[in-house]
């Protein structure tokens, strides 16, 4: 490649050190040197050295200008909600179809925001899944705001709790102003918290004042992203909330062909006997959770592995599996 190419070619590059791409222009520059082309690797070290510095600096400027833009507490200054980096949204799910069909429902509706906006109509954005523990529940915000590619927040309700008269109910409308011209995917993680917060000594009208404050901001939530609410205490929960959501999903625990897909998608990065009676596994499991059937079969693979066979038979499932039989007992 001629010096002018070269020249370009390094003007072309955008990333941080760590990307292939740079890792790749160093080794130019090296092998440049080492055919004593000491002028030309000079220079394209200085290309690349300023290439890498703008990049890496525009990058934090930007991060820096989104953790501004979470609020904090009044008295404490904590920040009332957390940001999680896409790389860590939890996303592979595995759902009854007819749930699937409402996730995906949720989603394709937001996507289509704008055209339903030219016909006077909105998407589905107050979210309210509910349903026992371990089966998907704060997993599903997250894999929403993966697929919509929304930044996901999640609110801290211990931090949005104060033991100040009033204070609770202004941190909860800071955040929710926060993100009035800010789309993304809020999650309201367990928000019956405020109902069992009576319970953990907070005073009684401070907490009927939080769910006033919470009814009110639903009532006039207005951003461009989405709500989403999780409970599995849906039966305590006061029903004046329940009817302010545009959507009130029950996340169920696996039937039988979730409970074969879920064991089948955790064991895939490991070798599986052919002869694993799945269907004799399956009649076991019948009232586990999502989170116990993924631990059961991670647990078997980790056996297997420390076994030294690295393959994964029936014994090594019943063995975890009844382990985790005992515990729920
Ligand atoms: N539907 C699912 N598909 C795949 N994995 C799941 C599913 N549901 C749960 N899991 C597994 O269980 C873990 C816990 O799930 P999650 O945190 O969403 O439960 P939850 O319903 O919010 O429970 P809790 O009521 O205790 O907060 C996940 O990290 C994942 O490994
Ligand atoms: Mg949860």
């Amino acid at each position: 490649m001629n010096k002018e190419t070269l020249r370009r070619l390094f003007r072309s590059i955008d990333g941080e050190p760590e990307d292939d791409i740079v890792k790749v222009a160093f080794k130019i520059i090296e092998e440049e040197e080492s055919k004593g082309h000491l002028l030309l690797a000079k220079n394209l070290r200085e290309i690349l050295d300023a290439k890498i510095k703008s990049s890496f600096g525009l990058k934090k400027e930007l991060k820096s200008i989104f953790d501004k833009d979470i609020p904090v507490s009044r008295r404490y200054n904590i920040p009332l909600a957390t940001h999680i980096e896409r790389e860590n949204l939890r996303h592979h799910m595995i759902l009854p179809n007819e749930v699937e069909k409402r996730f995906q429902r949720i989603e394709k509706e937001y996507v289509a925001r704008e055209r339903l906006a030219h016909n006077g109509l909105k998407p589905r954005q107050k979210i309210l899944f509910y349903g026992p523990p371990g089966c998907g529940k704060s997993m599903g915000a997250e894999r929403i705001a993966w697929n919509i590619g929304l930044p996901f927040l999640k609110v801290r309700f211990e931090a949005i709790i104060s033991s100040y008269l009033g204070e609770s109910a202004v941190n909860l409308r800071k955040m929710f102003e926060s993100i009035k011209f800010y789309p993304c995917v809020l999650l309201l993680d367990e928000f019956d918290f405020f109902a069992k917060s009576r319970e953990i000594g907070q005073d009684v009208g401070e907490m009927h004042r939080i769910v006033n404050m919470l009814l009110y901001l639903l009532d006039e939530f207005n951003a461009p992203g989405i709500l989403i609410a999780t409970t599995n205490l849906e039966g305590t929960l006061d029903k004046a909330l329940f009817r302010r959501f545009d959507e009130v999903l029950e996340i169920p625990k696996p039937g039988k062909k979730e409970v074969i897909d879920l064991l089948i998608d955790t064991l895939s990065a490991i070798q599986v006997s052919k002869v694993i009676n799945f269907d004799q596994l399956v009649n076991q499991m019948n009232d586990l959770s999502a989170a116990q059937i993924v631990k059961v079969a991670q647990d078997a693979a980790k056996l297997s592995i420390i076994e030294g066979k690295g393959i994964v038979e029936q014994c090594h499932l019943q063995s975890s599996l009844k382990e985790i039989l005992n515990q729920t007992i």
